[in-house]
């Protein structure tokens, strides 16, 4: 299949939906690639590095959108794009459906396959390495850093010079979502005393983790809508909240804000008067702006001076570092390739069964797909109604899967367990008893342990065994090569524990380097 790649018409749009990089891998993949020339221009790619990497350069958008099987973009189309479009073809790209009805509407008329990477469902952990909204908000919160340095006229970091003492800038952050934290995270960089807050409490750690102060709200109210995203809070702590950020507004001399809620106007967390009361020459780096901003005095797109202070609101964050964002956004899309096309041929599948990729899937072959069911989630430590413990009593006999064991079942259990082990000790030798003994607490204790670990823990977890595992190694160890005896003769081991020995030691081998080979791949994520 071809994938096409057009150059973005959006106004100012300077990213690419394709590297040079990526395009080798797409190859590899079986794909042929064609870019049309000057694509990659403003993101520092240029035709011929697409022609090094093995893709054709095409001179027009036009013959991109009728040669292409499947058409990789950025920016949603516009409609003289779709009107190019090959009848039946497949897009990939940004497409925001609940926003565009229109756009849907013509491309449902060109019977395309349509694969809206902002309708990613992001709750799946195997969805990550294709979230492109994530990594563009991550780009988009440090380059608010950047754009706040620019028009702020101070060092961020505090400095001690023979010219005098210059304290360090203060940052406040509002809301602590993926732009947000990579926000907090340039600004401490770069040496400022960063302070953030967000209606959810639970990010309070990360915030702290990235070298920020979490400040709460002098109210009770849990702001965890589901999903990792906020909801709309109560009349009583929005005041509440208004009070502190009129105290952080007086404080603060750069304020970025990030608080959103999806489908939902930005709220507004800034007023005309808090901005009023910041120091001549304080810089506020709008994010929200394209959803009408968390600043009163936001004007999308531009930046503005009011009351002395400089309200950026641009829109394009990720796009003002577009090669970044463009080897960012390739990447993911690469990864969504290779999910759609595992027999490495050339040709993709859009398999409904794979949860990430029913997600994704807004239209197929002219029929809308959108909104997909919620995804089947792992098991997760389900929160206990209140109502459980007013639950009638399950009946005596029998119980369900994850119910609690009824009292008879369990004195049964017990009965039967006591009758076994007051056989084993009644015939074995007094030497087994002792060992049994540890073997069945041992097993009861590994049960308790792992079963009651949540599934995202069960990676650390691995890494832990490993000094479980060596003790077994040791185990397996004495029985193969046994101490000598009093008289210095060695010990032949019976055949039958010589193998056991050698299984144990192979089985736990394989346990500890695969713990180290996990660990090591979770140390390198973390690591610059
Ligand atoms: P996100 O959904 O991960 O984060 C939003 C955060 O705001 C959440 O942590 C939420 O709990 C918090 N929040 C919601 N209501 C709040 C309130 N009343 N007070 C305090 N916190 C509140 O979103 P993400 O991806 O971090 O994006 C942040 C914003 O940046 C969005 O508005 C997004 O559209 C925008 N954005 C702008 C770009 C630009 O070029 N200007 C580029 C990328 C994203």
């Amino acid at each position: 299949m071809l994938i096409g790649i057009p150059k973005e018409i959006a106004t100012g749009e300077k990213r690419v939906a394709t590297v040079p990089d990526v395009v080798e891998k797409l190859v590899k993949l079986g794909f042929s690639v064609a870019v049309e020339s000057g694509a990659g221009d403003a993101a520092n790619f240029a035709d011929d590095t697409y022609r090094a990497a093995g893709a054709q350069v095409l001179p027009s958008a036009a013959d991109i959108w009728s040669a292409s099987d499947i058409v990789f973009k950025v920016r949603p189309p516009a409609p003289e794009e779709v009107a190019q479009m090959r009848e039946g073809a497949t897009l990939i790209g940004f497409v925001w459906p609940a926003q565009n009805p229109e756009l849907m509407q013509q491309l449902q008329a060109r019977r395309a396959t349509v694969l809206a990477i902002d309708c990613l469902p992001r709750q799946l952990s195997r969805a990550q390495k294709m979230d492109a909204l994530t990594s563009m908000a991550g780009i988009s919160g440090y380059r608010a850093v950047i754009e706040a340095a620019n028009a702020f006229g101070r060092f961020f970091n505090g400095q001690i010079t023979a010219a005098g003492k210059v304290p360090p800038a203060k940052v406040f952050i509002a809301g602590a979502g993926v732009a947000g934290l990579a926000a907090i995270g340039t600004a401490a960089n770069l040496g400022a005393i960063v302070r953030a807050n967000d209606t959810r409490a639970e990010v309070a750690d990360q915030v702290k983790s990235l070298g920020g102060e979490f400040v709460k709200v002098d109210y009770e109210e849990e702001g965890s809508g589901g999903g990792g995203y906020a909801k709309v809070m109560s009349e009583g702590f929005q005041a509440a909240q208004r009070a502190m950020y009129a105290q952080q507004a007086k404080d603060a001399d750069i304020i970025i804000t990030t608080a959103l809620i999806p489908g939902k106007p930005a709220p507004r967390l800034i007023t005309a008067e808090m901005v009023q009361t910041m120091r001549p020459g304080s810089v506020i780096v709008d994010m929200a702006a394209e959803q009408g901003g968390n600043c009163e005095l936001t004007v999308p797109g531009q930046a503005v001076v009011r009351h002395g202070v400089t309200i950026v609101g641009y829109t394009d964050l990720a796009s003002r570092l577009a090669k970044q964002a463009s080897t960012l956004y390739s990447t993911n899309l690469l990864r969504l390739t290779e999910e759609l096309c595992k027999t490495k041929d050339g040709v993709i599948d859009v398999n409904f069964e794979d949860d990430a990729i029913r997600g994704l899937t807004v239209i197929k072959e002219g029929a809308v797909t959108w909104p997909a069911p919620p995804p089947k989630l792992p098991a997760a430590p389900a929160a206990k109604p209140a109502a459980a413990a007013a639950a009638p009593k399950a009946p005596a006999h029998g119980h369900g899967p994850g119910e609690p064991m009824s009292a008879k079942s369990l004195a049964i259990v017990f009965a039967v367990g006591a009758a076994l082990f007051w056989l084993v000790g009644a015939y074995a030798p007094a030497s087994f008893l002792s060992h049994f003994t540890v073997f069945v607490l041992a097993c009861f204790v590994g049960y308790m342990v792992v079963w009651n670990v949540t599934p995202s823990l069960h990676t650390p977890l691995m890494s832990v065994t490993n000094a479980i595992s060596s003790i077994i190694a040791i185990g397996a160890l004495v029985q193969i090569a046994p101490p000598l005896d009093a008289a210095g003769a060695a010990n032949r081991p019976n055949t039958l524990i010589l193998v056991m020995a050698l299984l144990a030691l192979v089985l736990t081998a394989i346990n500890m380097f695969g713990g180290f080979a996990v660990t090591r791949r979770m140390l390198a994520m973390f690591r610059k």
